[in-house]
């Protein structure tokens, strides 16, 4: 579970642990994914820790490989790394080059090292569940709280998705993502009052998601039970897409 650590991740992995899973919390902050791996403990699951920064490649495959190691398996791969907020907010015009790569780096390379160093030990078992999250952004061309360079990146992690898809269909193995909206976190949290206002006019139902109504449909799309489902993108943004 990368970005496990907070906001969706972190509504994720609890509610993985709590169905059984070994929930790998995987993410760049030790301290917060600390805090998070006490409240699997506290809920009677299982979990742990592992610190990695997921643009690091060698690091993200050294994580994967020894796990899968470790519990002989490696069942479901979910992705939920982002940058902070604001810095998901320029538009191509105002970002500099630098900015541009690093939310690629971050947002496209990030999930694609994971997806690489995962698919390997799900081939071997003949199973495997992918969750990538997206964001509406990308559907969209950003405009809401993500900007263009946001758009971009995440574009490139529902490409990805639907490819690797068809790559390993024959595998058993499924890739799909999931598009939230405007999603209430803690980090959300911080931003001034104006932009959230803005995004949450937009949604038809009038306000902003919860963590736990975006780890609902990575849930389904992770479950044994989604087995013929594949390729596709979940919006979980209160209609907003809806045409
Ligand atoms: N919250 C929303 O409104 C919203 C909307 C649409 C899409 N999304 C997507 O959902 C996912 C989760 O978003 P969130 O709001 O819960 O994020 P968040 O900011 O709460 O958590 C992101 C986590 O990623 C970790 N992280 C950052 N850089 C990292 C790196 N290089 N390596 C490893 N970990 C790193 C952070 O430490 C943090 O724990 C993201 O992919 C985001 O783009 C969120």
């Amino acid at each position: 579970m990368t970005g496990g650590a907070s906001g969706i991740g972190r509504a994720v992995t609890l509610s993985l642990a709590q169905e059984g899973c070994t929930v790998i919390i995987a993410d760049i902050d030790g301290a917060a994914a600390e805090r998070v791996l006490r409240e699997v403990d506290g809920a009677g699951g299982k979990g742990e820790v592992s610190v990695v920064d997921v643009t690091d490649f060698e690091a993200v495959r050294g994580m994967m490989d020894a796990a899968a190691r470790r519990h002989d398996r490696l069942d479901i791969l979910v992705t939920s790394v982002t940058l902070p907020p604001k810095a998901n907010w320029p538009g191509l015009m105002d970002a500099s080059l630098e900015e541009i790569k690093r939310s690629f780096d971050v947002h496209t390379m990030g999930v694609a090292h994971c997806c690489k160093a995962a698919v390997p030990h799900m081939r071997k078992r003949g199973y495997g569940r992918i969750v990538n999250l997206g964001s509406l952004a990308a559907v969209l061309g950003g405009g809401m709280l993500g900007g263009t360079v946001y758009a971009a990146a995440k574009a490139g992690v529902l490409g990805l998705s639907r490819g690797l898809a068809r790559e390993v269909a024959k595998d058993g193995i499924t890739v799909n993502a999931v598009n939230p909206s405007l999603i209430e976190t803690p980090r959300h949290a911080q931003l001034d009052d104006q932009p959230r206002a803005r995004a949450v006019s937009r949604v038809p139902m009038g306000r902003a998601g919860t963590v736990d109504e975006v780890s609902a449909a990575v849930l389904f799309l992770a479950s044994r039970e989604a087995s013929f489902v594949t390729g596709t993108s979940m919006a979980v943004d209160g209609g907003t897409t809806m045409h």
